[in-house]
């Protein structure tokens, strides 16, 4: 993970612009996987309270209870609890509206899609909760976050339970050819414009393929074990970001596509 934070100065002054509303706010960020979605939350949420819960992939066997299990395993960490779980997302919200405070505060669901998987309960219940809960916290930014933007659009954008309550929407696009050169550099990837051009023409500008650029071999290299060696990381990438992006029911489709 690069340290330096490159880019999306206008994203995060909207976001500090929303805080000093003096209202809870709920932000939808979308956007491909990689893009730096997580990152930009984290970044947002520094130096003040950030509290992230990460929904778990749905494979094979994970049920909505494993997520809810999961949720309350996240929160007993932010808040050094004992372990325990909720058999209602409801129980989950509560708890959760219980340990927040007046500061600034911002929370953020991760791939929401998978949190709420399987259970058609879980947006109900957040909404019920947001509407009776939001006007306790002035300063919170509560962020829905999610790589499959068809289930952000058809769920929360497009959903009349949400309709005149999200502030904020974004969607995230991948960084500029500076910013993605900057992000190079700082990595310190050293090189000509036409090593530049030939890394960014196999990553454009998605933050996690530039971060695989190792400093220390040459730039060819680099684009070898990538892309052509057998376990390169780029080499399976595009069915791992199908298989994500079509919710785990790609088999079907891809072969309707492919085929
Ligand atoms: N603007 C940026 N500057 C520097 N590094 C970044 C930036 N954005 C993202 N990164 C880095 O790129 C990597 C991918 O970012 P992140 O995990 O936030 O993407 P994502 O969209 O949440 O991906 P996924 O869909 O896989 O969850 C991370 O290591 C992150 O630190
Ligand atoms: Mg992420």
């Amino acid at each position: 993970m690069s340290d330096k934070y490159i880019g999306r100065k206008e994203i995060l002054a909207n976001l500090k612009a929303l805080q000093k509303k003096r209202k809870a706010s709920l932000v939808v960020i979308k956007g491909r996987r990689r893009v730096g979605k997580s990152r930009l939350a984290e970044e947002f949420g520094r130096n003040q309270i950030f509290l992230p819960f990460t929904g778990l992939p749905p494979l094979e066997g994970i049920t909505a209870q494993d997520q809810k299990n999961n949720f309350a395993q996240q929160l007993a960490i932010h808040y050094k609890l004992k372990n325990f779980t909720f058999l209602d997302w409801g129980d989950a919200f509560t708890a959760l509206g219980n340990l927040l405070t007046k500061d600034p505060t911002v929370i953020l669901f991760d791939e929401i899609s998978w949190l709420s998987y399987e259970d058609s309960l879980f947006l109900a219940k957040f909404k019920v909760w947001w509407d009776i809960n939001h006007g306790k916290f002035p300063q919170l930014v509560l962020i829905l976050c999610g790589s499959v933007s068809s289930w952000i659009e058809e769920n929360i954008l497009k959903n009349t339970a949400f309709f005149g309550r999200v502030s904020l929407t974004i969607a995230l696009q991948p960084l500029s050819i500076k910013e993605s050169v900057d992000l190079l550099k700082s990595n310190g990837v050293k090189g000509s414009t036409y090593d530049f051009y030939k890394i960014l023409s196999i990553t454009g500008g998605i933050p996690w393929y530039l971060e695989q650029i190792l400093p220390t071999k040459l730039v060819d290299g680099n684009i070898s074990d990538l892309c052509f060696n057998p376990n390169g990381l780029l080499v399976d990438e595009f069915n791992k970001i199908f298989h994500d992006l079509l919710d785990y029911k790609e088999l079907f489709i891809k072969k309707f596509f492919l085929f």
